[in-house]
């Protein structure tokens, strides 16, 4: 199967962009210092699938959070990778479909989607190369 290449360079903190990975959306985000600490402070056993920011991240490269657009409902494209786009109640991805709210971490915390945002296999090449796939 094949891999998408991207560079990161020019996305800056607090900023999402929308890529293509194997025909589908695929969301990178430069998370700022306080999206992280939004992410971290939430309990894990209040999450309907629980995960910690640091096991949907790469060690050393944590601020960037790289995950399928993909919404676990039924397959929308939620908004928030973009500027001025709602973002939902948690600040991370907004799914308009059902009603579905992603934190920062892309971890689902309302609405009717079951699962966090997929984080797809992926590789970083040098601090603003990103190999997908
Ligand atoms: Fe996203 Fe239903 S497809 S909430």
């Amino acid at each position: 199967e094949s891999t998408t290449e991207l560079d990161i360079s020019a996305i800056q903190p607090g900023q999402a962009i929308k890529a293509v990975f194997r025909k589908q959306p695929l969301f990178v985000r430069n998370l700022t210092p306080h999206e992280i600490q939004q992410a971290e402070a939430v309990p894990i056993d209040t999450l309907r699938d629980p995960q910690t920011l640091l096991e949907r991240t790469k060690e050393g490269h944590g601020n960037w959070l790289v995950t399928m657009g993909v919404c676990t409902h039924l397959g929308c494209v939620p908004l928030g990778a973009g500027e001025g786009e709602n973002r939902g109640e948690f600040g991370g991805y907004f799914c308009p479909c059902h009603g579905s709210h992603y934190d920062t971490a892309g971890r689902i915390r309302k609405g009717p989607a079951p699962k966090n945002l997929e984080v797809p296999s992926y590789v970083f090449t040098s601090d603003t190369h990103l190999v997908i796939g």
